[in-house]
C-alpha cells in the first residue's frame, strides 16, 4: 500500500500497514527473518540491522502495524502480554506510586503485588468505574494510572477520557490494557491515554497458537524508552510469533464482527435462562457500564461472565460441554470457557476474590466464531434444559 496509512479505512490498515512488499523479492507477506545477527559490509557500515534482540524486520512490521491501528507513534512487541506489562512498569521507580483498576487480570495483580511491591513500588487498587475513586487515590508520588476496560472477569467499564484527565492533571501516565476490545472496537489513545497494552495472545493473533504482547506509545519519548527496554531486558517477540500475529491481524475485523454477533446471541440466551443468576456483558442495556462503553468503544466484545450460583453448578456445566472448550485464555476463533476462581484468578486470595465478586459460581466465556446455534445448544444441554 502506498501513501499515508492513516488516510485508509481500518480493515485496509489491518491488512497493509507496516507491510510493504518485501524489497528484495516482492513477497506480499512479510518473511520470517529467522536470524540472530546481520553481516556488516565494513566496519561501522550496515543496513540498519545489527543484532536481532534490537532489530528484526518481521517484528518491526508487527510493531508498525499495531501502532497504526491504535493511532500511536510506535509499537513494541514482547514475548508475552506479561512481558509487555513488565516493560511498561520499568517506567515506575522505587518509591513511586501506581493507581490500578481493582480487578485486572490475575497475572497482572500477581506481578504488581507479589513482585513489584518487593522492589519498593506502591499500589492503590481502586474501583475505577467511578472516576472519583481514581482522583482520591492520586498522590504526589503517583507516576502511573493503570486500567483495564472492560475488566477481567467482572466486565467493569472505566471511562478512559475521565481517567486520562485525572492522570494528566497529576502529571501521571495513563496506560490501558486494551486486550479485551482490540483496536477494532476501542482505541484508548484517542481518548487521551498515553500507552496501550495488548496481550496479542488473545484477539490480535486470534488463533490460540502464539503468546505475545505489545505496547503502543503515543509520545515519542515513551517509545524511545521501550526501545531501550527491549534492548536492555530482551523479552522480545520472536520472528515466528511476529509473523503469526501479523497474519492474525489481517482478519481481525471480520473475526471481531463475528465474535460480537455470536456474543450477543449467547448473552441474550444466558440472560433468560432460569439456571443463570446474572450475566455480565457490556452489550446488555442493564449492564452498569453500557453507556460508557457505547460512548468510548465501537462494540461490546466477545467476553461474557455469568454466575450459576455454586462451584458444584459451575463444575457440572463445565464437565458437560461438548463444543465449548474448557481452557484458560480468550480471544481465539474457538469458544473458550473458564472458571476464574480456580483458573485465571486462582492467584488472587479468596477474600479478595469475594470482595471483587469473583464467586465460585462465576464462569467466563470468550465467545468464538463457530455457528452461534451450536454454542447455544451446547450451553443449553450443559445447563440442564
Ligand atoms: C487482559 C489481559 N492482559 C494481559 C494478559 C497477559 O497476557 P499473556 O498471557 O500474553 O502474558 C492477559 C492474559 O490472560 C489478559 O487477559
Amino acid at each position: 500500500m502506498k501513501g499515508d496509512p492513516s488516510s485508509r479505512g481500518f480493515s485496509t490498515r489491518a491488512i497493509h500497514a507496516g507491510q510493504p512488499p518485501d524489497p528484495r523479492t516482492g513477497a506480499v507477506t512479510v518473511p520470517i527473518y529467522q536470524t540472530s545477527t546481520y553481516a556488516q559490509s565494513e566496519l561501522g557500515r550496515h543496513l540498519g540491522y545489527e543484532y536481532a534482540r534490537v532489530q528484526n524486520p518481521t517484528r518491526e512490521a508487527l510493531e508498525a502495524n499495531v501502532a497504526v491501528l491504535e493511532g500511536g507513534s510506535s509499537g513494541h512487541a514482547f514475548a508475552s502480554g506479561m512481558a509487555a506489562i513488565s516493560a511498561l512498569l520499568t517506567m515506575v521507580k522505587a518509591g513511586e506510586h501506581v493507581v490500578a483498576s481493582q480487578n485486572v487480570y490475575g497475572g497482572t495483580y500477581r506481578f504488581f503485588h507479589h513482585i513489584l511491591e518487593g522492589y519498593g513500588l506502591q499500589f492503590t487498587w481502586v474501583d475505577s468505574t467511578v472516576p472519583g475513586n481514581i482522583e482520591s487515590a492520586m498522590t504526589e508520588a503517583t507516576r502511573l494510572v493503570y486500567i483495564e476496560t472492560p475488566t477481567n472477569p467482572m466486565m467493569e467499564v472505566t471511562d478512559i477520557a475521565a481517567a486520562a484527565e485525572i492522570a494528566r492533571a497529576h502529571e501521571a501516565i495513563l496506560a490501558v490494557d486494551n486486550t479485551f476490545m482490540s483496536p477494532y472496537f476501542q482505541r484508548p489513545l484517542d481518548h487521551g491515554a498515553d500507552i496501550v497494552i495488548h496481550s496479542t495472545t488473545k484477539f490480535l493473533n486470534g488463533h490460540s497458537d502464539s503468546i505475545g504482547g505489545v505496547l503502543v506509545a503515543g509520545a515519542a519519548e515513551h517509545g524511545e524508552w521501550f526501545d531501550f527496554v527491549q534492548k536492555s531486558v530482551g523479552a522480545i517477540l520472536s520472528p515466528f510469533d511476529s509473523f503469526l500475529t501479523l497474519r492474525g491481524i489481517k482478519t481481525l475485523v471480520v473475526r471481531m464482527q463475528r465474535h460480537e454477533e455470536n456474543a450477543g446471541i449467547v448473552a441474550r440466551f444466558l440472560n433468560q435462562h432460569p439456571g443463570v443468576l446474572r450475566v455480565l456483558w457490556p452489550g446488555l442495556p442493564d449492564h452498569p457500564g453500557h453507556d460508557v462503553q457505547r460512548r468510548q468503544a465501537g462494540g461490546f466484545g466477545a467476553l461474557i461472565t455469568f454466575d450459576v450460583g455454586t462451584y458444584e453448578a459451575a463444575k457440572s456445566l463445565l464437565d458437560r460441554l461438548e463444543v465449548l472448550t474448557l481452557a484458560e485464555s480468550l480471544g481465539g476463533v474457538e469458544t473458550l470457557i473458564s472458571h476464574p476462581a480456580s483458573m485465571t484468578h486462582a492467584s488472587v486470595p479468596a477474600e479478595r476474590r469475594a470482595e471483587l465478586g469473583i464467586t465460585d459460581g462465576l464462569i467466563r466465556v470468550s465467545v468464538g466464531i463457530e455457528d452461534a446455534d451450536d454454542l447455544v445448544a451446547d450451553l443449553e444441554q450443559a445447563l440442564g434444559g
